[in-house]
């Protein structure tokens, strides 16, 4: 099944983006699967060049140290693939300002920074350009995403009322549980790269040792009974919601098997470091062959070009360019 979905090289990658999105990935991979790390949309807020381009390198050894196996799927880098930044155009002349300004994600950064740029209020156009490039059936995507998503559906459906049937119109794919892990300090906020505390993310690099402080330090509640109950109990659930995530076993019957807080606490530290263990070693292994690492994403970007391509001209033609 055509499948594409992205991650910003933004920083260290941490537990939500894993179970959020990239456990996913790995799950429905196939050859018709392309993840991309995005670049381009990493350029919307400050950052260093030097920084950039190591963490777009950073961002790609993750994936593959998660499971991608580029044999089979795509893996590649945005600005590799000219067409993202072409069809981002077309599609600027589709969306409307009204709808992007809209965009909590868009409001929330905008209101941070006087002098905002451009891009961060266009950034949906851009995603919404590279999902719809690969006639993406599945977008497999965290929870908060779904507006975005929600964009790129809206941006088709218009595309192809005004200039017939020309895009696939894609549908967004959330985990079971963990669709929006949260901050381990402050559970009523979500885990991100730029405002978590120190203690309020697991990175996926995170020493065991760190990731078993963090977890047993999550703030929770003063009551003592274990109940998934997300309203009420927010720090709790999320911890039942990661552990859930990586057993499979839904959040309500794991906590009925605990009475005390500190014994969950234990038992989700247990999983996650024996879930991210393995990735951290093999991202130590990967990342030092930068010259291997730069061979997978140039053969991803002919994958790419090769898929985008028609998609773009199909595209550029319905609207009447030459
Ligand atoms: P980004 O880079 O912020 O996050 C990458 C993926 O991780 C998910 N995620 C989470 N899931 C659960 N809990 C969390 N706390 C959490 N934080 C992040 C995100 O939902 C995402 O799936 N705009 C996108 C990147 C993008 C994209 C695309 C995604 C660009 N083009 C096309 C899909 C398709 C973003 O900033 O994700």
């Amino acid at each position: 099944m055509r499948i594409l979905s992205g991650i910003q090289p933004s920083g260290d990658m941490h537990l939500g983006n894993y179970l959020g999105a990239i456990k996913q990935w790995v799950n429905v991979q196939n050859p018709e699967a392309f993840y991309c790390v995005v670049d381009l949309h990493a350029l919307t807020l400050e950052i260093a060049p030097e920084v950039l381009r190591e963490q777009t390198l950073d961002c790609a050894t993750t994936l593959l140290a998660c499971g991608i196996d580029p044999e089979i799927s795509a893996v590649f880098v945005q600005s590799h693939v000219a067409y993202h930044a072409q069809m981002s155009w077309l599609l600027e002349c589709v969306a409307s300002y009204g709808e992007l300004s809209r965009m909590t994600q868009f409001k929330e950064k905008a209101s941070r920074k006087e002098g905002y740029r451009v891009g961060l209020l266009t950034y949906p156009v851009l995603m919404a350009a590279d999902i719809l490039l690969y006639d993406a059936v599945e977008v497999p995507v965290g929870d908060d995403q779904r507006q975005h998503l929600e964009l790129a559906r809206n941006v088709a459906e218009r595309f192809n009322a005004r200039y017939g049937d020309t895009l696939t119109v894609p549908v967004g794919v959330q985990p079971a549980a963990a669709a929006r892990v949260m901050d381990l300090q402050e559970p009523t906020r979500k885990m991100s790269k730029s405002i978590s505390s120190p203690l309020g993310s697991i990175l996926l690099l995170d020493d065991p040792s760190d990731i078993e402080k963090k977890i047993k330090k999550a703030v929770t509640d003063t009551e003592n009974e274990v109940r998934y109950d997300p309203e009420n109990k927010p720090g709790l659930s999320n911890l039942l919601e990661i552990f859930s995530n990586v057993t499979g076993e839904s959040p309500s019957v794991i906590a009925s098997r605990y009475s005390r807080y500190g014994d969950l606490k234990s038992d989700v530290a247990t999983a996650v470091i024996e879930e991210l263990t393995p990735i951290a070693k093999r991202y130590r292994e990967l990342r030092p062959d930068v010259a291997a690492l730069r061979s997978v994403i140039a053969d991803g970007a002919r994958r790419a070009a090769d898929v985008a391509g028609p998609v773009y001209q199909r595209a550029a033609n319905a609207m009447g360019l030459l």
